[in-house]
């Protein structure tokens, strides 16, 4: 049972905006907008801003993503948004392209939602597909735009951009450039987009401000409507780009730290679930992110932790930042820990090479990163699967979304059609994603299909008296065995 929980608001709410009139370059009466890059951020922008009223265009030089998305069909797994990307289709609010021409002459402001993922030789953001999206929309531009960067990105880029956009466009457009960092979480992502908690916009000019507060029109209105505030950040670009790099690093770290609290736990014999509520009740710490486990993963914080140290470093202040490498340290040790667990629970030998789980039948239930979402993108699950596999066990994976992309991203992997099947047989269950499915299974039914009634629960979200009523040998992450 949970403890009733209101936290107090600390900080009084900025007042909702009221924006000065603008012209709209294109003579529309809201700024028409594309969104450059259809993933799962673009794709969740530009059909909530179509539900909002405005007339999009997404737009992705991936052909088949295109083809999916104006057919109706999302390309990615998000609650809700596919009955909103069908009904603004219908509506002729909202069509997708592959022609930066097209793009360049729909929109008033061009948001920029590609990809920034790690640098394959090292830590650092690979910035070119914000450079490619730039230089591919900048030439064909014919009229005054903004130009908003929503990707994350290292400090400096939005600088950089502009002096892209000065070097592709001709002078007398006046093309402008601002930063918009995006918090939206997978598995909300609509109304995350739809229902802020804040913006933060990093611009230079009265202009630049007054057409992003015409963009987000729709955003205040419903704010209105609904007797809710949107607390707005306007600050220099440099403070824009640092606020996106600044919440994933407090966010990893939360999450971090109370994984270094399951390790002690583990050695003390206490445990961490207990250790959290005993902190999260105070309101300085709060009871979010504080689920110790198998840790973060997925397309944003582990590179962005990554991206921000590398950045630091080449501005002269990575040691300020030394604390994310253990931050990411902590996380990746979680992973190898439920190596250990499963070694401990089916008393197999560990060498120095790690442990000899050859011949033993494993269940690994989840893929996705997180429930609710199908992204497998550096997915914890995922990771400890191909490493008990690596040890020899027969890994069989079960996750209710994420199964596709997980097969095309780590296709020597097993996959089990359901969670009876891949629980049918297994010697060890391991839950590593912690979809409702997986929570709310019932431990007895499940013991009747295994070969062994060993689970470990890498993300401290089974009942765990349920589980050992039913028979189960369990294992939590910083929890005393049953
Ligand atoms: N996914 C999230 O939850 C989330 C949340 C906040 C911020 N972000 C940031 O948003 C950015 C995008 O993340 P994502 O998860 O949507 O990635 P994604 O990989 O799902 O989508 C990126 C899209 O950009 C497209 N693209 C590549 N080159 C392009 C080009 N030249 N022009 C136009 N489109 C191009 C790709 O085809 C792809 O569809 C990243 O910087 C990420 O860190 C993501």
């Amino acid at each position: 049972m949970s403890f009733p929980y209101t936290p107090t608001r600390a900080y009084p709410t900025t007042p909702t905006p009221q924006p000065t009139p603008v012209d709209i370059p294109s003579g529309a009466q809201r700024p028409r907008l594309t969104f450059l890059g259809t993933g799962y951020l673009g794709a969740t922008y530009a059909i909530c801003f179509a539900e909002l009223g405005y007339d999009v265009l997404g737009l992705d030089p991936d052909e088949a993503k295109i083809a999916k998305l104006s057919a109706g069909e999302l390309p990615f797994h998000e609650a809700d948004l596919d009955e909103l990307l069908r009904r603004n289709l219908a509506a002729g609010r909202l069509r997708f392209s592959t022609n930066y021409r097209e793009a360049a002459e729909h929109g008033d402001v061009h948001f920029v939602c590609v990809g920034t993922p790690q640098r394959p030789d090292g830590m650092s953001a690979d910035l070119s597909y914000v450079e490619a999206a730039v230089t591919s929309l900048v030439p064909n531009l014919t009229r005054k735009a903004l130009i908003v960067g929503k990707s994350t990105v290292p400090v400096g880029t939005a600088e950089w951009v502009e002096q892209l956009v000065s070097k592709y466009a001709p002078p007398e457009l006046g093309i402008e450039v601002a930063w918009s960092p995006e918090f939206l979480q997978e598995g909300h992502a609509a109304d995350d987009v739809l229902r802020p908690n804040r913006l933060v916009l990093g611009v230079k000019s009265e202009w630049a401000q007054s057409m992003l507060y015409a963009a987000h029109k729709g955003v205040f209105d419903l704010a209105a409507n609904e007797d809710r505030e949107v607390p707005v950040v306007v600050t220099d670009f440099a403070t824009a780009e640092l606020v996106k790099a600044a919440a994933n690093a407090y966010l990893a770290t939360k999450i971090s730290f109370i994984n270094a609290m399951a390790e002690v736990c583990e050695a003390a014999g206490a445990d961490v679930t207990m250790l959290a509520r005993g902190i999260g009740y105070d309101d300085r710490i709060g009871k979010k992110f504080l689920q110790a486990g198998v840790g973060f993963g997925g397309g944003c914080l582990p590179k962005d932790i990554r991206a921000f140290q590398a950045r630091a470093q080449e501005l002269g202040a990575g040691e300020a930042l030394r604390f994310l490498h253990e931050v990411d340290l902590i996380n990746l040790r979680r992973r190898t820990r439920v190596v250990q667990l499963s070694a401990e629970l089916l008393d197999r030998p560990y060498g120095p090479n790690g442990p000899d789980l050859s011949g033993q039948r494993i269940a690994v239930l989840g893929a996705s990163f997180k429930p609710n979402s199908d992204d497998v993108r550096d997915s914890p699950a995922l990771a400890v699967a191909g490493k008990l596999s690596r040890a020899g066990a027969h890994v069989a994976v079960y996750d209710p979304e994420g199964m596709e992309n997980a097969r095309r991203e780590y296709p020597d992997l097993e996959y089990a059609a359901s969670l009876n099947e891949a629980v049918r047989g297994a010697e060890l269950v391991c839950v590593l994603t912690a979809w409702e499915e997986f929570r709310y299974a019932d431990p007895k039914a499940l013991a009747e299909l295994a070969a062994g009634r060993r689970v470990i629960d890498g993300r401290n979200c089974l009942d765990q008296a349920l589980w050992a009523a039913a028979g189960w040998e369990f294992r939590g992450i910083g929890r005393p065995g049953a």
